[in-house]
């Protein structure tokens, strides 16, 4: 991996000790004061949430960071950018706990066996200016009972799941640093993150479940179109996914 400076190096990054949210302090940045690459993170969120406006549990033990990068119009890709920060999250857990074994959940989640450590949230305006800011949120030592109890993939923690010892700023900076590699890469050849995305995936070949709208679908998933969609065989016509939640596989 590359993680010499980059032209993003030297981009502001604000912490905090505590914020309501990282995405949205990116998300309300004046249009005049946004630089692409600009970092926030925090110890903690008071409001942290995630997809589908649900509440994203943030107490402190957990990482939360947000990345603003500023779409470059009309790249037609930028869709995509959750994957990459899907698989910059897979390297990174695994570079600092090499006894897990990280697994991708279409969209973006990021499992360790069946339970869910992460999540990745990726946020977009328009006006008056196309700003693009992702987010994500890995348990890596907070308290089980501050996290909410789930019966379909449940709240996973990674240092109740490794032996080596759970550093959130060492992880932080992996992360970033793999993020941005990842990203150069992706802006040159955009749809090679599929790949990468499938090879870190817990889903292809394996039956699958997804609801879409309360209405559940059963197959084999075979993996993702080149738009990032998600493709299940359904007896014998394979199907395509834009939206939905995965609410079973197979083995895990
Ligand atoms: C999900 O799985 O639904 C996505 C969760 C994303 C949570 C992260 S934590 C950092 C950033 N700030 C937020 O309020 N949400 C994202």
């Amino acid at each position: 991996m590359n993680t010499a400076k980059n032209r993003w190096s030297s981009a502001p990054w604000f912490r905090f000790d505590s914020i309501s949210s990282t995405n949205t302090y990116l998300m309300d940045l004046p249009y005049n004061q946004i630089v692409e690459g600009m970092i926030c993170s925090a110890d903690m969120q008071t409001s942290g949430y995630g997809r589908g406006d649900r509440q994203w549990a943030s107490p402190y033990g957990g990482l939360y960071l947000s990345i603003l990068l500023i779409p470059d119009n009309p790249f037609k890709y930028w869709h995509l950018i959750s994957f990459v920060m899907a698989v910059a999250a897979a390297q990174a857990i695994k570079q600092g706990f090499p006894d897990l074994q990280p697994g991708l959940k279409w969209p973006n989640d990021v499992l360790i066996g069946r339970r869910k450590i992460a999540g990745i949230l990726v946020q977009c305006s328009q006006c008056p200016h196309p700003r693009l800011v992702v987010g994500i949120g890995i348990n890596v030592s907070v308290k089980p009972e501050s996290l909410p109890e789930r019966t379909v993939f449940p709240a996973g923690i990674i240092n109740l799941e490794s032996s080596y010892p759970a550093s959130i700023d060492r992880l932080r900076l992996t992360l970033k640093n793999g993020f941005f590699d990842l990203y150069r890469e992706w802006l040159m050849n955009p749809l090679a993150i599929i790949q990468k995305w499938e090879t870190w995936s817990t889903m292809i070949d394996k039956n699958v479940e997804l609801s879409v709208s309360g209405k559940i679908f059963r197959g084999k998933c075979v993996g993702l179109a080149g738009d990032g969609a998600l493709k299940i065989r359904i007896g014998t016509r394979v199907e395509t996914f834009y939206s939905g939640d995965i609410v079973g596989i197979e083995d895990l």
